[in-house]
């Protein structure tokens, strides 16, 4: 298949006036960032990724600039990072559910994919003994979001360590994508690519600070496989976008106040759903992570969300159906909007999940 069902339904069908679909923070307008015109550059030398964009991505997470490489956002570069580790016919292990495009990625790269769980019975948590058993010497990649999407659980650094130590065992790699840890805040453990040489991280400036529309993407990983994805990338852009990077990095400088900007609106919507939650308690079932943007409840009456998703949208509210993430009975909600959007969309959603009793 060469194409991602999710992404296409994203595009098209996922906003709504009232949108609980999305899964980042509200997206910055330019009066969010304190930039002047002598902070874009039209070109610039960038053959390599933007010099001072690795130097702002290494400081951040305290690597090297050769463990960077810019990407395309965060979709960009799990592709660059699949692609490099994953020949055609090699095992790879991912999660269950999933990122639906990630999976797509590996069906269009030739992987044979086998799949562990992340069942709300556990707390979404990874079962090692699940993975021990799934894990052969053809294993040659373990997939995994962290915090999860859909369920915005985040996996600790001890249990990373010991997925670690399994895949070195056999030789294989772990990629982890990111791209929700900074909503993580201070509780965020150390970025999985320091953990060791067996791991790739993937983040973006797009779920935690608002400016998707940058593409300011990364990869961490050892200096020997960020070559190999360098000289793999001149294979699609070939060099970044220099007015992007050079934005990039004016932000870079200012990410503690973007990083406020995402505090205050998530710490008022984080209330208004756990009370949400607690308030449906015998229509829903959820596992509340102390800190996300999303949530993936699932319901007790109803094997299917999606005559609640097709109701709702009568009253001008999206969520996402748990059909993307191959859990039907579910639905992921996100709530990094406008508080008063997020209030207006949960009242929706109770009238409609009362209805369906
Ligand atoms: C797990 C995950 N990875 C990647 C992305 C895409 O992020 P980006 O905008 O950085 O490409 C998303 C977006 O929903 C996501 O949920």
């Amino acid at each position: 298949m060469k194409n991602s069902v999710y992404m296409t339904w994203a595009k098209y069908h996922a906003s709504a006036r009232y949108n609980l679909a999305n899964s980042g923070i509200l997206g910055c307008d330019l009066n969010d960032l304190t930039i002047t015109l002598d902070d874009v550059a039209i070109n610039g030398p960038n053959h390599e990724g933007y010099a001072p964009l690795k130097e702002a991505i290494a400081t951040k997470y305290g690597v090297k600039p050769e463990n960077v490489v810019p990407a395309q956002g965060t979709s960009m570069a799990n592709f660059l990072a699949m692609a490099t580790v994953v020949e055609r016919g090699d095992e790879v292990l991912i999660e269950q559910p999933t990122y639906e495009p990630m999976l797509a990625a590996l069906g269009y790269l030739g992987a044979e994919v086998k799949r562990f769980s992340r069942r709300i019975e556990n707390g979404y948590q990874i079962n090692l003994d699940e993975l021990q058993q799934l894990i052969t010497p053809r294993t040659r990649l373990i997939v995994i979001t962290s915090p999860h999407n859909p369920s915005g659980v985040a996996i600790n650094s001890s249990s990373m360590k010991q997925i670690g130590e399994l895949a070195k065992s056999v030789g294989a790699f772990v990629l982890v994508d990111e791209v929700y840890r900074d909503i993580l805040f201070e509780d965020a453990e150390p970025c999985v690519a320091t953990l060791g040489d067996q791991f790739l991280t993937t983040s973006s400036l797009t779920k935690s600070y608002g400016l998707s529309g940058l593409r300011c993407g990364w990869i961490l990983c050892s200096p020997e496989l960020a070559e190999r994805m360098r000289r793999l990338n001149d294979l699609f852009g070939a060099v970044g976008s220099v007015p992007s990077d050079t934005l990039s990095v004016a932000a870079f400088r200012q990410l503690d106040r973007l990083e406020a900007r995402t505090r205050a609106m998530i710490e008022v919507n984080t209330k208004l759903v756990h009370s949400f939650l607690r308030a449906h308690e015998e229509l829903l079932e959820c596992v509340v992570p102390p800190r996300s943007m999303i949530v993936f409840p699932r319901l007790k009456h109803h094997a299917d969300a999606q005559p609640l998703h097709d109701q709702l949208r009568q009253l001008e509210t999206s969520i996402v159906p748990g059909k993307f993430f191959e859990s039907p009975q579910q639905f992921r909600l996100g709530f990094a909007v406008k508080p008063e959007d997020v209030e207006i969309g949960l009242q929706h959603l109770s009238k409609v999940l009362r209805q369906l009793g």
